[in-house]
């Protein structure tokens, strides 16, 4: 399943974003503990927006698993090797100084097994001394269920209004109903985008990177306020 049956949209939904300041903040982090890191790989890279900042600091790759998402992260950084690969189980053959893995794209992974394999594909895909930097999606305790939420977006031939509810199907597996009208000059267009992210907890998160065989430090805020695990082989 690709995550998005629009993945055109995907750039204006979430043009709030700040990726200049992320890219900033993780190059700050990273040379941090690492200051001759040169190699990035950017995992569930999305449009290639990371990608086109950190490209300036870093020799990039990237990987996500919908391909109309990569086609547009193709045409943003052209320069930049990207390829469809499922992070719970890829092998690129070589080894990165740096992984990222951004906008709780972890929480995709479906299961705690889904998240130990991941685990272990950030650390194979590691050189000695390298940093995996994992934005995590929601804790148990921290999704509130039931909750309405619009988002908008607008340029002069184009409107968007997304509409969500917060929902559960099970304990830990969060689900949005996300309802989208699109209008242009063609019209108004109305779909519908389930997404289920599995909700770990932070010592479900650690024991994965530990058992992993990564060192593990946790910053609770992060580059959006959902916090930053910071994990090195
Ligand atoms: C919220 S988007 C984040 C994209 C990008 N990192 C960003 O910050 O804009 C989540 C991304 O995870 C990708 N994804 C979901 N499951 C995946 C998996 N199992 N392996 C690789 N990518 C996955 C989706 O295709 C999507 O691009």
């Amino acid at each position: 399943m690709p995550y998005t049956s629009h993945p055109e949209l995907y750039d204006l939904e979430y043009s709030f974003k700040d990726y200049a300041g992320e890219a900033a903040t993780l190059e700050r982090i990273v040379r941090a503990r690492n200051p001759d890191a040169k190699s990035l790989l950017d995992v569930a890279c999305g449009t290639g927006k990371h990608l086109e900042h950190l490209q300036a600091t870093f020799t990039c790759e990237g990987t996500d698993i919908d391909e109309g998402l990569l086609g547009i992260a193709r045409r943003r950084v052209p320069d930049v090797p990207v390829r469809q690969a499922d992070m719970r189980d890829f092998d690129l053959g070589r080894q990165f100084d740096v992984i990222t893995c951004l906008f709780s794209a972890i929480g995709f992974v479906g299961s705690l097994d889904g998240l130990a394999a991941s685990a272990r594909t950030f650390a194979r895909h590691l050189t000695p001394g390298g940093l995996a930097l994992v934005e995590p999606w929601l804790t148990p305790d921290a999704w509130v269920l039931n909750r309405p939420h619009l988002l908008t977006y607008e340029e002069p031939e184009l409107v968007l209004a997304r509409a969500t509810v917060s929902g559960l199907r099970n304990e830990r597996i969060s689900t949005t109903e996300m309802h989208y009208l699109v209008a242009t000059p063609a019209g108004v267009e109305h779909f519908v985008e389930h997404h289920e992210l599995y909700l770990f907890t932070n010592d479900e998160m650690r024991r994965a990177f530990e058992d992993a065989g990564l060192g593990v430090d946790y910053d609770s805020t992060g580059l959006i306020g959902r916090g930053l695990w910071i994990c090195s082989r």
